[in-house]
């Protein structure tokens, strides 16, 4: 299994492409289900997890061609580079999910809305447990049934079903859910009639799904808002639609510059996407500044510790919390992070506390008594976002860190090692661990 070394202790300088979201990418693949002809999606990133999902979309009897990585036209298009993945579903040839992929990646339940809608039926496994707390699927099935398909729960499986089409219904989320949205989005879409969303997701990957349900003939308004609308039509057709940039990824490299007290130049990205964040950087002493094409983000020593509380979209996102606590670990001064997404979101306290960081954790509370300097130490990676968290820290941190279990790395990062090498970073994978 392969292990990332690091010789830490080095401020980062240089420039960093960024790619285009994975999570965004994923409900977008999904939306190929939807119609039988072909959807291109430009701006895609090279991630193990949408390897995953053009498995199980393939299963579901979907072409999938890809260009190479920076294809002219794509950069002219997006202004970042990427590949070009073209979807075709002609015909559905299966309606099950099994469970060796979806235990792998939770997002595959978002072929759930598509299949029902678009065939009629879908079986798609329970998710299962999950490193980072239960995680249901309760609230898209609900949202489903209210949309007239008929729900069974069998050996592990969510079996839904609808006779003719699924009926537009409004639909209250009685908790923000983003992959909840994601399936109502593209199951009303193909529906009869009017769907309300109240209580969505607007995360900045919802408004993609939304633009491109519209580009492909759908009839939504209220992008953005916690209210989407929704005019079902009987047919959806080919469209051709961009990756918004990875605004987690994006974060993930702002906290690189700053906790190295470093310089980086991220390209192809935006403020807007990750304002939270970005705001408590600045409180805490890290410069940013806004280009053309991307953002600087630089820090010196004498950063300051800030409270942050995980919110849906426009708040901090929960899936920048580990990262935010390295960072934090290095700050003058304590801070406190709360976490209320989800349960069992702190695993990598134990690791970073490995470095030397002083966090405790109270209930859905750590506080972090920031120190200047960490110390390289052997960690483990439980999950995407805590394991990068540990790569953060190792970049910080004198001496030499080996990060154990990367595979979890390679579901959202692309060429980590190669982006951070390229910018000072002393850091490569390594075999065994
Ligand atoms: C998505 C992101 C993930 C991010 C999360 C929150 C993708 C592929 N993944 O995950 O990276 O951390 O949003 O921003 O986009 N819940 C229920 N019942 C449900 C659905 C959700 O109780 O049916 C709960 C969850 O357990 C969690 C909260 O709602 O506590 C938010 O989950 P949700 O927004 O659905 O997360 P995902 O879409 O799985």
């Amino acid at each position: 299994m392969d292990a990332i070394r690091i010789e830490g202790g080095k401020p980062l300088v240089g420039e960093i492409v960024i790619g285009g979201a994975k999570n965004a990418a994923l409900p977008l693949m999904a939306a190929g289900l939807l119609t039988d002809e072909p959807l291109t999606l430009t701006n895609m990133p090279e991630l193990a997890d949408i390897t995953t999902m053009g498995n199980l979309l393939r299963q579901l009897g979907m072409r999938i061609d890809q260009s190479a990585l920076g294809a002219g036209a794509d950069i002219a298009e997006a202004g970042a580079t990427g590949r070009t993945m073209t979807l075709r579903t002609e015909k559905i040839a299966s309606v099950t999910a099994p469970y060796d992929l979806v235990r792998r990646m939770r997002a595959s339940v978002l072929v759930l809305g598509p299949l029902v809608a678009r065939h009629g039926e879908a079986k798609v496994s329970l998710p299962g447990g999950c490193a980072i707390g239960t995680r249901p699927v309760d609230l898209h099935l609900k949202a489903l049934e209210a949309l007239g398909a008929k729900i069974e729960l069998k050996q592990g499986y969510v079996h839904a079903t609808v006779a003719k089409r699924l009926k537009g219904a409004q639909i209250i989320f009685p908790k923000i859910t983003v992959g909840g949205t994601e399936n109502v989005l593209m199951a009303a879409s193909l529906a009869e009639g009017e769907t309300v969303i109240e209580n969505a997701a607007r995360e900045p990957e919802i408004t993609n799904l939304a633009e491109c349900l519209n580009a492909m003939g759908a009839k939504i308004t209220g992008l953005g808002s916690g209210t989407l609308r929704v005019t079902g039509v009987e047919k959806l057709h080919a469209a051709r639609v961009p990756v918004v940039p990875d605004r987690i990824e994006t974060g993930t490299y702002a906290i690189a510059a700053a906790i190295t007290r470093g310089s980086l130049k991220l390209k192809g990205t935006r403020y807007d996407l990750l304002k939270a964040v970005f705001d408590s950087m600045k409180q805490a002493g890290v410069e940013i500044t806004e280009t053309p094409d991307g953002i600087v983000v630089s820090a010196k020593n004498g950063l300051k510790g800030v409270d942050v509380m995980t919110e849906p979209f426009p708040g901090f996102p929960t899936d920048m919390q580990a990262q935010w606590m390295a960072l934090m670990a290095t700050a003058d001064g304590a801070s406190m992070i709360t976490e209320t997404i989800f349960e069992n979101r702190f695993m990598h306290v134990p690791e970073l506390t490995r470095f030397g960081a002083d966090v405790n954790v109270h209930g859905t509370s750590a506080i972090v008594r920031g120190k200047t300097k960490l110390s390289g130490a052997p960690v483990m990676a439980t999950d995407l976002r805590a394991s990068v968290s540990l790569v953060l820290a190792g970049l910080a941190a004198s001496g030499e860190t080996l990060v154990n279990r990367v595979y979890h790395l390679d579901r959202g990062y692309e060429r980590l090692e190669q982006k951070l090498e390229a910018c000072g970073a002393t850091i490569e994978r390594v075999g065994g661990g």
